[in-house]
């Protein structure tokens, strides 16, 4: 194997954070991210199972996988081991010109892995392209049965599936679409199944079936002949707070997708690979298959950048004989990736840790349910093994969300940094749906884990009710 060389970081990766920090003092880093004056980031000096280090030397605790990405946890030496090996033999390989072993063994075990019905594998860099690679294959895969009128793709409202164009104009965020709108073609949207700001006149089953009824509205206003495919979120990721669909949504959706022929996506950018206690969220739904899943944080868990499409080998082969999938990127079938990706699916297997976010979602999400009992802010504790979500309120009785002003997810969220504690956070739609946490460890925590980080939430959230005048 290549030996490695030093390198100018070497030095310099263990350097304290710099005194100055904010946009005014230049830095480079935060230009884009953040508005003048945010004080500066900690600065990251190493990271080892669910644990971060600074270069000031504290310690925190990630109980959010960084954006609900890390699944395996930091500093897994069977993923920096297939990295290496990948790295030396060939970092890159141009997929028009050969296959890699590492490809192909991660296609044929991650098909396994998804079982009957998702046989091909397409692996590109991230969720947001996995999911316009979904929808281009699904257009592609319709006009192969002669349905090129085909083309809507109705999503939720609210729902997140990334940031580039595409997969922009299917995320439900009003606030979004008012920026980037007039770049985008408008898509159909309808009603989330929410489960816990249910509108007047409803119950969690009969919004549910509502919100499906809407669907099917929709797909007939739309003209079916018209609707290529529905995209949703089994699970919900950061848009809806880990909404859990009542089980009659999910039978209905895919009724209603098959009646009218349209293709159901499901985008497991976030709950897939294990993270729900299942290694694809259908399983919690066997009467709703989807036709196309997407991947991506679980499947290269942050070691490198990956998103996958699982399709069904028939329809891949009735686009392959109209003449191959038309759609590519430099970094598709990236060997690194796909190396990444391996290992990380061998990690989540072999040590069992699907079972494990079952079985430690569910301990974490009895002790979170006992801070809702116990907190004047904590309105709703939703979501499946270990993606699981902290609703904060202003007015339990009412469900009334603090106002968007008092952001009171974020301050929770900084509460907790203050105490070393990670939790994910990022608003949807300028916070006018509500406020909530990402509370979704890494698969590998253990129950002494487990119990400490519900420790640091209810530190936490006691004192955002102070500092939001709640307590
Ligand atoms: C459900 C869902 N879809 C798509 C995306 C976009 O993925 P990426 O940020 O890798 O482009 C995300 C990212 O958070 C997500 O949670």
């Amino acid at each position: 194997m290549t030996e490695l060389l030093r390198n100018s970081l070497d030095d310099r990766i263990a350097e304290p954070t710099p005194a100055l920090g904010t946009l005014e003092r230049g830095e480079p880093i935060q230009v884009f991210a953040a508005p003048p004056g945010t004080p500066a980031k900690p600065r990251i000096a190493r990271a080892e199972g669910i644990y971060m280090w600074d270069t000031d030397g504290r310690r925190y605790v990630d109980a959010g996988s960084g954006p609900v990405a890390c699944n395996i946890g930091y500093g897994n030496r069977r993923v920096l081991a297939a990295l290496q090996t990948q790295a030396a033999a060939a970092a890159f390989a141009n997929p028009a010109s050969f296959e890699s072993a590492a490809n192909r063994l991660f296609a044929e075990r991650l098909a396994v892995a998804a079982g009957p019905g998702y046989e091909r594998v397409f692996v590109v860099s991230g969720g947001s392209e996995a999911n316009e690679a979904a929808i281009k294959l699904a257009r592609q895969m319709a006009v192969a049965r002669g349905e090129a009128a085909r083309w809507k793709v109705v999503s939720r409202q609210p729902s997140y599936h990334g940031g580039t164009l595409g997969a922009l104009s299917v995320t439900g965020d009003p606030t979004a679409h008012e920026l980037f709108g007039p770049l985008m073609k408008p898509m159909p949207k309808v009603p989330a199944p929410v489960t816990y700001r249910i509108p007047p006149g409803f119950d969690q089953e009969s919004w549910a079936e509502h919100c499906a009824e809407v669907l099917e509205r929709t797909i007939l206003d739309e003209g079916p002949e018209t609707v290529l495919a529905f995209i949703q979120e089994p699970v919900g990721g950061l848009a809806t707070g880990a909404l859990v669909p009542h089980a009659a949504y999910m039978r209905r959706v895919r009724e209603i997708c098959t009646r009218h022929g349209v293709m159901l996506i499901h985008d497991e950018v976030m709950s897939g690979g294990g993270r729900t206690g299942a290694f694809l969220s259908h399983e919690h739904w066997p009467d709703c298959r989807p036709d196309l899943v997407v991947l991506a944080k679980g499947a290269g868990a942050g070691y490198f950048p990956l998103g996958v499409v699982l399709a069904p080998r028939d329809r891949v082969a009735e686009v392959a004989s109209g003449g191959g999938f038309m759609h590519g990127h430099t970094a598709f079938g990236n060997p690194l990736a796909c190396a990444v990706g391996l290992a990380v699916l061998d990690e989540t297997l072999d040590n069992g840790l699907v079972g494990n976010a079952a079985e430690q979602g569910g301990r974490l999400r009895a002790r979170l349910d006992d801070l809702m009992a116990r907190s004047p802010i904590v309105g709703d504790v939703r979501g499946k093994g270990l993606l699981l979500a902290v609703e904060l309120v202003a007015d339990k009785a009412t469900k009334t969300p603090f106002p968007p002003s008092a952001v009171a997810g974020a301050t929770l969220a900084r509460v907790a940094m203050e105490q070393g504690l990670i939790l994910y956070q990022r608003r949807t739609n300028a916070g006018r749906d509500g406020d909530w946490v990402m509370v979704a460890p890494p698969l590998i925590a253990t129950a002494g884990e487990i119990d400490m980080i519900a420790d640091g939430i209810a530190s936490a959230v006691a004192e955002t009710a102070r500092r939001l005048g709640a307590a």
